[in-house]
């Protein structure tokens, strides 16, 4: 079978190939075989091969934080899952054309919906989900404002916090989003600039922003804080500047803004599994409703993963990169 591997951290188009590695062969009692049908190429991917990620796998490495796929064996002991099921993988390694994994590592999802967005259901709307509801107590009417807003995790914190009467003012660096995320529900849409609280405060008729949802850190961080009201909360769950965060000490002391940070892996990993279950029944829910829908750019064969990650790895993306291994 077929299998992205890297041996060497680097430029991810460059170290990564697509190899031939031993089958997964029979589950043990408690492990099920998948077929993957579909993996996205997120962020933490692209870090995770350039070494620069939490924690630097051994090499050589599979890279791959989520994937989705069709049961294809199970062990003995397995209930609750029978092959043809169709599921996602809460584990990692996933970038591979069949995956054995624990039975508890799965979780089931509706056999007929779309692959693609299965397969990116783990990691953006959970992480959207989350951060609206984990930080601070919103009522319909609040406003929310985030950075990257036309990102995975972006457009999903758009419809989940539109579908539950939230506000959102959203960032991005291009005036040709403005028209396709207000399609999707967005309150405001601005460029990032040096007087973004001013033009938000403007925008807004001067609302009172209690959270602000930062991917990108460095100067952009101090921009969000800026905008939010006395006694906000800036949540951080990304660096896409490669920057440290920023906010003003002054924000900080007089205006009592709190800065902290969100990482789905931690909180999943403390999570009871019957909140994990709850969490993605509920985003598979409305993912068959059609009220999560992340856009799609353009998929790839697992033999051009260097071509699909080259395009991932570009700016200004309409959406994201999959790969369809099998
Ligand atoms: N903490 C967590 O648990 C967690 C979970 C999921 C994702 N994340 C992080 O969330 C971020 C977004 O992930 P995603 O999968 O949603 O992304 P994505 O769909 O692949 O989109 C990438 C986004 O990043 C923007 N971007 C790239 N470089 C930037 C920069 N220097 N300054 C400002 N914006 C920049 C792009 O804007 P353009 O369109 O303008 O290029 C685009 O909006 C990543 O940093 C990822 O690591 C964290």
């Amino acid at each position: 079978m077929k299998a992205v591997s890297f041996a060497a951290f680097g430029v991810p188009s460059e170290v990564a190939t697509c190899i031939e590695v031993p089958d997964v062969g029979a589950p043990g009692d408690d492990e099920i075989v998948v077929e993957v049908e579909a993996f996205p190429i997120n962020p933490v991917d692209l870090l995770t091969i350039q070494g620069l990620y939490a924690g630097r796998p051994a090499l050589p490495a599979t890279p791959g934080a989520e994937s989705v796929g069709r049961v294809a064996a199970i062990g003995k002991s397995v209930e609750g899952l029978q092959p043809g099921d169709r599921v996602v993988n809460l584990g990692r390694d996933n970038w591979v054309q069949r995956l054995k994994i624990k039975a508890a590592q799965a979780i089931k999802v509706p056999s007929d919906g779309d692959v693609l967005q299965q397969a990116m259901l783990k990691v953006n709307p959970a992480t959207a989900l989350l951060m609206l509801r984990n930080f601070v107590e919103l009522a319909p009417g609040d406003w929310v404002i985030q950075d990257a807003a036309n990102s995975g995790v972006g457009t999903c914190l758009i419809r989940l916090a539109k579908a539950a009467g939230i506000r959102t003012v959203n960032v991005v660096r291009r005036e040709s989003l403005i028209d396709p995320l207000q399609a999707i529900g967005a309150d405001v849409v601005v460029v990032d600039s040096e007087d973004l609280a001013a033009r938000v405060a403007q925008a807004t008729a001067g609302a009172a922003i209690k959270l602000a949802v930062d991917a990108v850190a460095g100067e952009t961080c101090q921009r969000l804080a800026q905008c939010l009201a006395e006694g906000g909360t800036v949540v951080n769950y990304g660096l896409l500047s490669g920057r440290p965060c920023t906010v003003a000490a002054s924000d900080l002391v007089f205006r009592g803004i709190t800065l902290t940070g969100f990482w789905l892996s931690r909180h999943l990993s403390l999570a009871p599994r019957p909140a994990i279950e709850t969490l993605y029944q509920d985003l598979s829910q409305r993912l068959s409703d059609g009220e999560l829908h992340v856009p799609v750019e353009a998929t790839y064969s697992i033999d051009e993963i260097q071509a699909a990650l080259a395009h991932a790895a570009r700016d200004g993306r309409s959406g994201k990169i999959l790969v369809r291994p099998t």
